[in-house]
Order: C-alpha cells, then structure tokens, then sequence
C-alpha cells in the first residue's frame, strides 16, 4: 500500500431494480481525510450506492476495494468488520436502552461489568476525539434527535469505522446540531478517517467538503473539488442538469380570513399546556411562515388545524365558522389540508402500493369510491396525472410505496394534499430532502395556491425558505408566538433572535 492508495475505491458499480438502473457503472474514490459530497436529484442513486458499501444491496456488477484491498461486502457485518459504518436517516437504535446499552448491542453473550466498563471508558474516549459527547445513562427514547445521532455515529467508531457514510443526517437536525455534527466530521477528517456526506442543503455540502461527486440517473456526472467559484446556483444547475429560476414572490392580494386561531391552548396537560394562548390569522391569498426551533409547539399547533388534538381552550374558526369540536374528518371537509412533518410516520404507509396512499385520506370519497364500491379505475387515472405533474421518480404506480427515494416520496405527500385544493394548506418542513429543482417546484404550487387566492401555513426550521414564501413570520418559542412579522420587516437576524426567545428583538 503507497501513500496514494485510496481509503475506498468503488468501481463499476451496477445495481438494477427491474429495468431501472438504479447505479451504472458507477466509480468512487475516498481518501483519507477526505469529506466526500455526494450530490444529485431525488433518484439519481445516491442512497443506493451507499447501501451497496454497506452490504444492504448486492451489487450486479462492480468491486469494492478498501486500502487497496479487494473486499466482498454482502451483509452490514461484513461492511462493519471493513470499517463502514453509516448512518440512516431512519436510526437503528433501542428505543428502551440506554446509550451504553445500545452501544454493546451485538456483544451479548458475554455483557459483563469488565465489558460495560471498557464500554464506557471507550465512549469516552470517542466523546473526546471526535467531538461526540454523550451520557453514556441516557435512555435513547428520552434524548433529542440530535443526541440520537450522536449515538449512531459513536456506535459506529465503537465498532471501529473508519469510512462513515451519513445520508441526509442535517435533515433533522436544527442548524446549531447541524454545526455540532460538522464538528464531528472535521474531528474524524483530521484523524484522517473518510465521510461520505449525502445532502440536498447545497450551502452545507460547499462548507464541509472537500471534495463533491454529483450522480443524476444513476451515473456520475461529475466529480470535482470544493472550491469559493462554486455557487449553491451553479451546484443545482450541475445537479438537476438545466437552469434553475428561483421563483418570485408576486405582490399580494390578501382576501378576508380563512382560518382563525383564538386563544388556543394545548397539547402537554390542562395545566402545563405546550400551546399557550396562541391567536393567529391566516387570509385569502397569503401564506403564513411559522419559524421556530422543532420542539417549540409546531407540532401541536399542527394537529390542532389538522384536528388531530382537542385543543384544552380556545376556538378554531374555518372559512367564518366555528368548530366547536374538530376532528380530522371535520376539517377536513371544511378545507384544511395537511402534509406531515414525519413523512414515514404520519403521512405514508411505506408497504402498502404507492396508488394506495396517494388517494388514502379521500378513499371512500368520489370519484374513487362510489357507493361503498372502490373504483380502481379512478384512482389508477388520479394517481398517474400526479406522478405525471410532479415529475414523481417510481417504477410504477403499483410499486411498494417505501422502494421510493426520501424525496420522491415527500413529492408524492405534496401532490396527494395539492389535488384536493385546499382552502388552506398546513405543510411542515415540506422541502425537507428534496433536491433544489423540485423544491423550486414545490415553492412555486404553493405561491399558485396563493395567487388562487387560497391560504397556507408553512411550518420550516429554514429560514430561506420562510424568505422566499411568507407574507408575514410568525416565529414559535415555548409555545407562544414572539411576534409576527411582515416578510419585509423579517430579518434573519430578527428571527433568529426570537427565535431564541429575546422578544426585544420584534
Ligand atoms: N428497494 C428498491 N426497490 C426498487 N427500487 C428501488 C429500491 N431502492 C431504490 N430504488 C429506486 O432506485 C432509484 C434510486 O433511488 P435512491 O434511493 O438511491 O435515490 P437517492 O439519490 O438517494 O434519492 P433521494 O435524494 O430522494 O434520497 C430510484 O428510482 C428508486 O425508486
Ligand atoms: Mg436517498
């Protein structure tokens, strides 16, 4: 082995799905030190080509060399005895255990307290070199998902990775976690062990990188060196193949209000609620940004509108009629559309076929039943115009809903929601990992709902994004609003610091 033989070289890489060449011919090459960006639109294969490092998938075709030597990698344990480890954006981790137990997880048989104490002493260690503190007591289903992270990235240095793959790991982090992770990644970079980091967050992929590879179709279209000429534009033109146009923002016309929220307290208990008195206006034509820290509310404030939770106080109107006791079929008549925060929890059931869960909140509606009778016709018809318009990545409509790429499916969400023409849309983190052709895409139905003079409700930890769309911010923390902004008096700096909780910043 010289100097130059590359911590990891994959060659050839092939892997097909049926006639969908999921990988083709791919090559890829990490160095030591090396944070490898791996960059393309939703489906170009980035996701497969790591779960072909990692053992998840065969490979049709293609070899695999790791410090010059060639490996067979079939299984997760074979990549973990090579030194992969990788991070999903789904954890593997026990809920119910502790940080130490889950660690040791795999070294049953022989649990004793000399091991649990080399363990801790281990995780210790790591929580030094690399910047990855953790209480090794911690029961996981009580950590933040950051912590949870942080967890998923010691176990795989415990067990001794020294290339790391972390696919869309800022996906669910706030930006502070997100600059803790960075931390993380320069600390192994230095210690000269390789990262390969998959993002659609184009300004972070050009500040911890040193290197990109960017894949569209399932081939890689270029490789190149992070350097200060290269744009998030220029990024996404590279990515997506054809000029990106920013949608803009047309003046509004803001129309009488569509949704009022009065004085609404919820979620937590009657005593401690989390939503504390919180009254918000969403007009004809306007979209309203929520901005705030995940943690703060969102979440309550999203299943009151969508009538998931019976609000303790206070009164929800819809279109200038009171609800007196919402419910999710309620409101859902009367308008109010919602696209989940948790796509794979809440929104999606992954095994059932993708034509089911594109019709399955209106499925015993018209025209897809008629007379307690489903009409398969319809719904294959309704389902193909949607796949159609919004360009949604699949094999075909029948296909398991979880073989679709993370950003195919969030599309397939949106345009379930958006063919029903709400009256007001609810949509929480609605760009989070797609890629920035389709968020561009999605940003301009939104704006299209608006101009139509409907309402939306935008609940996003970007603040770009809160820019680009919202008439008036209204910024989340501790369950009560700070302030809300119109979008010309919304700075980044405004925000952030209320976000923080300083309301002397309004
Ligand atoms: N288990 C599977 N069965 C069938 N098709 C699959 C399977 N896994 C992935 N695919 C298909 O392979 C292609 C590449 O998917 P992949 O998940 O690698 O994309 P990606 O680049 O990670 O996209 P994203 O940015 O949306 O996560 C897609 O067309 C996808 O539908
Ligand atoms: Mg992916």
């Amino acid at each position: 082995m010289t100097e130059t033989t590359p911590l990891l070289a994959m060659r050839g890489i092939c892997k097909y799905f049926g006639a969908n060449k999921a990988n083709d011919s791919v090559d890829l090459t990490l160095h030591r030190g090396d944070i490898l960006g791996l960059l393309g639109e939703n489906g170009a294969g980035k996701t497969t080509l790591m779960n072909v490092l990692f053992g998840t998938y065969a490979a049709d075709e293609g070899a695999i060399e790791i410090e010059g030597e060639p490996v067979t990698i079939h299984t997760s344990a074979d990549a973990i005895a090579r030194g992969v480890g990788m991070v999903h954006q789904h954890f593997h981790l026990v809920q119910r255990h502790t940080v130490i137990g889950n660690l040791m997880v795999g070294q049953k048989g022989r649990y004793g307290l000399l091991d649990r104490a080399a363990a801790k002493k281990r995780l210790a260690e790591i929580g030094e070199e690399y910047n990855l503190h953790l209480d090794p007591n911690a029961v996981v289903s009580r950590m933040t998902v950051g912590e949870q992270q942080r967890l998923e990235i010691a176990k795989a240095l415990y067990r001794g990775a020294r290339i790391l793959i972390l696919d869309e790991p800022t996906a669910v982090l706030t930006p502070q976690e997100a600059e803790g992770l960075f931390r993380a990644m320069r600390s192994l970079a230095a210690k000269d062990m390789g990262v390969i980091f998959i993002s659609h967050k184009l300004y972070e992929v050009r500040e911890i990188t040193n290197r990109m590879m960017i894949m569209r179709q399932g081939v890689v279209t270029s490789t190149l060196d992070n350097s200060a000429d290269l744009t998030d534009r220029r990024l996404g033109e590279l990515m997506c193949g054809h000029e990106l146009k920013p949608p803009v923002k047309p003046p509004s016309e803001r129309g009488g209000p569509l949704l009022k929220l009065e004085g609404i307290f919820a979620g937590g208990s009657e005593d401690r609620p989390v939503l504390k008195d919180f009254s918000l206006d969403v007009h004809a034509g306007e979209i309203v940004g929520i901005a705030g820290v995940s943690g703060n509310g969102q979440k309550e404030l999203a299943d009151v509108i969508a009538g998931v939770l019976q609000p303790h106080a206070g009164r929800m109107v819809i279109d200038g009629q009171a609800i007196d006791h919402p419910s999710v079929d309620v409101v859902k008549k009367m308008g109010i559309g919602r696209v989940p925060e948790d796509r794979m929890v809440t929104g999606l059931i992954t095994t059932l076929p993708l034509s089911d869960n594109m019709v399955l909140p209106r499925i015993n509606e018209r025209p897809f039943s008629r007379h307690g009778l489903i009409n398969r016709g319809a719904i294959r018809k309704f389902v193909k115009e949607q796949i159609e318009r919004f360009s949604i990545k699949t094999a075909g409509i029948d296909v398991r809903t979880g073989t679709l790429s993370g950003g195919n499916l969030q599309k397939a969400l949106l345009a379930r929601e958006l063919a029903f023409d709400p009256l007001v849309l609810l949509v929480a983190q609605p760009t989070r990992g797609i890629d920035v052709g389709a968020m561009e895409f999605v940003h301009r139905q939104f704006l299209e709902q608006r101009a139509r003079g409907r309402g939306v409700i935008v609940i996003s930890e970007d603040l770009e994004e809160l820019f680009t769309l919202s008439d008036r911010i209204a910024v989340l923390y501790e369950g009560k609003i700070m302030a809300v902004l119109p979008a010309a008096e919304a700075t980044s700096q405004k925000v952030g610091l209320l976000m923080a909780g300083y309301r002397e910043a309004a």
